[in-house]
């Protein structure tokens, strides 16, 4: 193997200006607040308003504000890789869109749809295209337009999404910054748990689709919640126990932010003190394939060059996967 790594050099977010309240949802379902607080950890959520509003239109913020704030040119951009389950369409794929809206042109850009666990794999391909020289400048996002999905009638689901948008530029590096391992997992048989029941291919969509309100994300949580929780735990823990880290080596715990009790079970396993696990699910809640890189940028300022930090994630598929990245900057 190379010794060259993707170091990521620059992160942006973006979340849509409207604020989705615990008490607004109170006067849509019957919920509240103490319940989406205790059992969840969210407060609010962010929610992209307007029609003809896709999820391309959170990500191309994002990666606006990701070339400014490195002083990439779109032109120097090699590869952009989406992660997304919300695509503003069937085809084409959202990182065509997002391109196309930055300025970046001709060249090679495509969707990465892992759930939950997009943005790792997202990174984890990005990674391969520096580590193999093809590439020296890679976008990597992740964004969801959950609110596109989410049924705001069924109090199990709505409470807990939002949308937003993060993105990262990798670079090689050959001082030992950057991605230094990762792992992706998945399990086909978490079909029933959660997923979205028509508008694919086995069930395109009719006027009984919509009708019986199967465009909606459906998830049964409680299951959900006993698989995340052991994978995501899992799956953290392997990732140091073969780089030989020990819970006082790591910097960072960059967890998917779906729920606060599966984040702290999997620092718990980590022997990872909350002080040092990210965190935004109260004012965010759950942006599926953008939990990750908005923390990121919300953390940014407090992350020096040589931290090391652990992503984690789970989501539907199922599928699972973590990530070993020394912070470059
Ligand atoms: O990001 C992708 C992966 N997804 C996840 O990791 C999510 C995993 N699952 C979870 O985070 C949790 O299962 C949820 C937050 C979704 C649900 O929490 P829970 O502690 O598992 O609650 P539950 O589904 O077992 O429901 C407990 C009770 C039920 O009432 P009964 O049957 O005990 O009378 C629900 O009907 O809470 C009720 N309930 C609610 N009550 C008020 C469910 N949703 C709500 C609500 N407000 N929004």
């Amino acid at each position: 193997m190379s010794n060259i790594r993707a170091a990521i050099k620059g992160i942006h977010g973006y979340v849509p200006d409207y604020v989705l309240t615990n008490a607004e949802l109170e006067k849509m379902v019957d919920t509240n607040d103490e319940w989406i607080t205790t059992r969840t950890g969210i407060k609010e959520r962010r929610i992209l308003k307007g029609e003809g509003m896709g999820t391309s239109h959170l990500a191309a913020k994002a990666v606006e504000g990701l070339l400014q704030k490195t002083n990439a040119k779109p032109e120097e951009i090699d590869l952009l890789v989406c992660a997304t389950v919300t695509p503003d369409f069937v085809f084409p794929s959202t990182a065509n869109l997002i391109c196309d809206m930055v300025g970046i042109n001709n060249i090679g850009s495509f969707d990465v749809q892992a759930a939950c666990s997009g943005f790792i794999y997202a990174l984890t391909v990005g990674t391969q295209f520096i580590e193999s020289g093809r590439c020296k400048k890679v976008i990597v996002v992740g964004a969801d337009k959950m609110s596109a999905i989410v049924d705001y009638t069924d109090r199990t689901t709505c409470v807990l999404f939002g949308d937003g948008a993060g993105a990262v530029l990798l670079e090689p590096n050959t001082d030992g910054f950057g991605i230094l391992d990762s792992i992706v997992r998945s399990d086909g048989s978490g079909l029933p748990y959660l997923h979205q029941k028509a508008g694919g291919s086995r069930y395109p969509p009719t006027h009984e689709t919509v009708d019986k309100r199967l465009h909606y994300a459906y998830q049964d949580g409680p299951n959900v919640f006993k698989f995340a929780v052991k994978r995501m735990a899992d799956v953290s823990a392997e990732i140091m126990e073969r780089n030989g880290l020990t819970g006082d080596d790591v910097a960072w715990l960059v967890p998917h932010q779906a729920n606060l009790r599966i984040i702290a079970a999997t620092a718990n396993r980590m022997d990872v003190s909350m002080n040092k696990v990210m965190l935004n699910i109260h004012k965010y809640g759950n942006t599926t394939a953008a939990t990750i890189p908005l923390c990121l940028w919300d953390y940014e300022s407090q992350l020096n060059r040589g931290d090391n930090l652990i992503l984690a994630a789970f989501g539907g598929g199922f599928t699972w996967g973590s990530a070993y990245v020394k912070w470059g900057y």
